[in-house]
This record gives C-alpha cells, structure tokens and sequence, in this order.
C-alpha cells in the first residue's frame, strides 16, 4: 500500500495534486453539503476556512454542549443545529459529507456511523485513540465504499510536501536519519470537560488517558505522520521517557523523548514538550539527513546541504496556491492555510474518487507509533511493532 502511494504520489508530486484539486473550484457543480460533529475550538477554525470555499456549504452541526454549538452557528449560518449527532445522521438524507471534529476518543464511534450511513467522511486527527478503533474505521470505509480522510492536514505544509517530493527524488540519496521536535505550551484550558459517570468529575479532555489517549496523539502526531510519510519505512522498535516534570494536575505527560528504529535501520529522533512556550523558530523543528545530504525547512524554503558540499546550501523554493484571503487570516493564534488545502484535496476525494492523501492504514500507523511511545515511556521498556495489534 505504501509502495502504491509513493509511486502516485511520486509520479503527481503532492504539490500537482493540490493544484489539480483547485482546478474543481470552477462552481458548475453544486456545493458539497457538509455537517460538522463536534463544534469547539478546532471546528470554529474549520468554520473560518470554509468561509473561503464556495465549492462547501455547511447545512447541519452536532454537538451537545449549547454555547459550543451556537458559536458554530453563528459561522454556518442557515446550518441546522443539534445536540445529538445520531439524529441529525438518522434525519438528514441532504448531506454529501461528514467532517469529524469531536474529541479523539469518539472518533470512531462517529466515524463509523457516518460511513454506516453511506457519507465519505473527514475526520481530525488523531485517526483514533486505539488501534482497535481505527481498525473499526478502515472495515467501516471499505464496508460502505465511502471515503475516508484523515486530517493530517499539515502534510500539505509547502516546505513538508517539497521535503516529502525531494526524498521521493532521492534528492539527499536514502534518507537515514530523522530529527524532529515539538515545544509548545499548554493545552487548551477552554477544551470541552469530560464527565466520569462513575464519579461525577468533570475533566479537560486532553488531561485524561482515556479521552486523549496520549498527548503526543493529540500534538506531535503531525510531525511523526510527516515524517513517516517522508521516511516510508516499516517501523520495527520504539523506546521512549517522559512524565510530569511541570504538569501535575493530570494523567497525560508534558514531556516525552522518542526513538524509533525502522526496520531499514532509519532513525526518527523526537523531542516533545509541553511547557516549551517560548522556543520561537525551534518550536516545530525537522531535518531530514540522508546518504548525501540534508534537508530542512529554513527561512520559508527547503535549505539541502550536499554531504561533498561543505556547509553551502543550496535554497529550493516552495510554492502554495492558498489565496491570500486564506494566509493572511489568522484563526486563533494561527494561521492554517493547510486546512484550506486539505479542503480541496478532500473535495476531490468525494467528487472525483481520488484517493486521499493521507491512506487510512497510514494514519492508523502514526497512532500505533504513538501508542507504542506510550506504553514505552509508561513501562520503561523497548517496544516492538508487534506489541500492538495490526
Ligand atoms: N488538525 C489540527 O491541527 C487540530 C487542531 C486542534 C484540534 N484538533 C483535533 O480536533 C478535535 C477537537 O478538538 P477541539 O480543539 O475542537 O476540542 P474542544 O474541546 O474545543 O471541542 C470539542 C467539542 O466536541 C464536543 N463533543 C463532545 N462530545 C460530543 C459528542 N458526543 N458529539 C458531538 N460533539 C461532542 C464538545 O462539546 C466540544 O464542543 C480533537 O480530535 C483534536 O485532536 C486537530
């Protein structure tokens, strides 16, 4: 499968392939109708992008908590609201696509009866917060005959997608060596809270293992999905620790430190830390080493330092046909063209058949990687691919 993807991939370059999914946005067809599930902070971000792209046209949301849902409705007006997503799936027979927003551990469950309803969907990452439930997804995707697309929408950031043509190229020969980092500050304190009905508690979701899953699924899974899409190796072990060194007041870690060894003998280095406010340009960080040289996002471009070369780079230009309308919008406390890019990539997806960018088994392959780091950090012990179920 892997093999399959490269080759297309290869052969179309991903930056093609969003140049051709804009080609669609001529408006002879009608607008794809959506419904959103789940509508808090990342679906008013969706909200804001889709502002952008008269080929969609929001008719229906879902979510149980009001002042949630009436903030989305004043974003889609004319959608139709409700606080319970199974009637909205049993009532609405208008709808083109599903767009899944909820928090990661209903994923599935929403997923799987938006594909039983015949809908391709759109699911955020993370795909899932168990192997087990991603597996539920895929059979549900292939069952129905519908789509379905993982957002890992920052694939399609343009210096990741030129990295991922280059090594495709054999640009920096085989790439051997990965080292990449994530520091950020906190979650969310506004995330919806979870309430345990054994014990009445209510919790920021992303402070539970059992909401969350882990927090490196919920951040950081971005760059170890790029990176696996780049290195498009098999994993075979992963080692990982990590903890609460400043985060007391939760099950999930703030910071965690993750080696993984491809079955090639490639190397992915991953650092990730959750009281790392203020790194600036070190925050998301990459570099690609490969049998002849390097390559890293610098200053905008791809920086490739040849390993014969000496320290001189060579600077490969990256291009991004988002409108400006879109880059300089700032949605939060960021700017997102790459969700308007998966937009057009999943509007072809629906319309046309392609396949997604983002494979399901792939997605499903970063949270296993994940999952594996987990339980690594937790158990202080190496872990092999075959430690979680296929
Ligand atoms: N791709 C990205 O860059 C990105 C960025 C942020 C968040 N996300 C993902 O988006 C998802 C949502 O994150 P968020 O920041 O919006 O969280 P949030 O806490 O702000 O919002 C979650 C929403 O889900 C709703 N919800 C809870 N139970 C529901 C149910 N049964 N049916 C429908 N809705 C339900 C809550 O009421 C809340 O409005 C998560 O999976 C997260 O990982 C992705």
């Amino acid at each position: 499968m892997q093999t399959n993807r490269r080759t297309f991939l290869t052969a179309a370059g991903v930056s093609a392939l969003a140049a051709g999914a804009s080609a669609l946005q001529g408006q002879t067809e009608k607008p794809l109708r959506i419904a959103i599930i789940g509508t808090g902070h990342r679906a008013w971000a969706h909200l804001a992008i889709l502002k952008n792209l008269p080929q969609y046209q929001v008719v229906a949301l879902a979510d149980p908590t009001p002042p949630n849902l009436d903030r989305a409705a004043t974003l889609a007006p004319g959608a139709k609201t409700y606080t319970d997503y199974h009637k909205l799936l049993a009532e609405r027979n208008d709808i083109d696509a599903v767009i899944v927003i909820t928090p990661s551990f209903l994923h599935s469950e929403v997923t799987v009866a938006a594909l039983n309803r015949g809908l391709p969907v759109l699911c955020e990452k993370p795909m899932a917060t168990r192997v087990e439930d991603a597996n539920k997804m895929i059979e549900a995707s292939k069952k129905a005959g519908k789509p379905l697309y993982i957002g890992f929408q920052k694939r399609l950031v343009p210096a990741t997608r030129k990295m991922h043509d280059l090594a495709a190229a054999g640009e920096i020969g085989q790439v051997e060596f990965v080292s990449a980092n994530l520091f950020r500050g906190d979650w969310n304190p506004e995330s919806w809270k979870y309430t345990d009905p054994k014990t009445g508690v209510a919790t920021n979701w992303r402070y539970l293992t059992f909401t969350e899953g882990s927090a490196i699924l919920e951040d950081g899974i971005h760059e170890i999905d790029s990176l696996n899409w780049i290195i498009n190796g098999k994993v075979a072990h992963v080692t990982a620790a990590g903890g609460n060194n400043v985060y007391k007041d939760r099950e999930t870690v703030d910071h965690a430190a993750i080696i993984v060894e491809y079955e090639s003998g490639v190397k992915l280095g991953f650092d990730f830390c959750l009281f790392g406010q203020d790194t600036g340009p070190q925050a998301r960080r990459m570099v690609i080493i490969g049998s002849e040289g390097s390559m890293m996002p610098e200053n905008g471009k791809v920086a490739i330092r040849s390993r014969k070369g000496g320290r001189a780079a060579k600077y490969v230009e990256v291009t991004d046909n988002t409108p400006k309308s879109v880059t300089a919008q700032e949605i939060g406390s960021a700017l997102d063209p790459e969700t308007y890019q998966q937009y057009l990539l999943f509007e072809k997806t629906v319309r046309a058949g392609a396949p997604p960018l983002v494979n399901p088994e792939e997605a499903k392959n970063a949270i296993k990687l994940v999952l594996l780091a987990e339980k690594s950090l937790r158990t202080h012990r190496i872990m092999s691919w075959n430690d979680l179920p296929a």
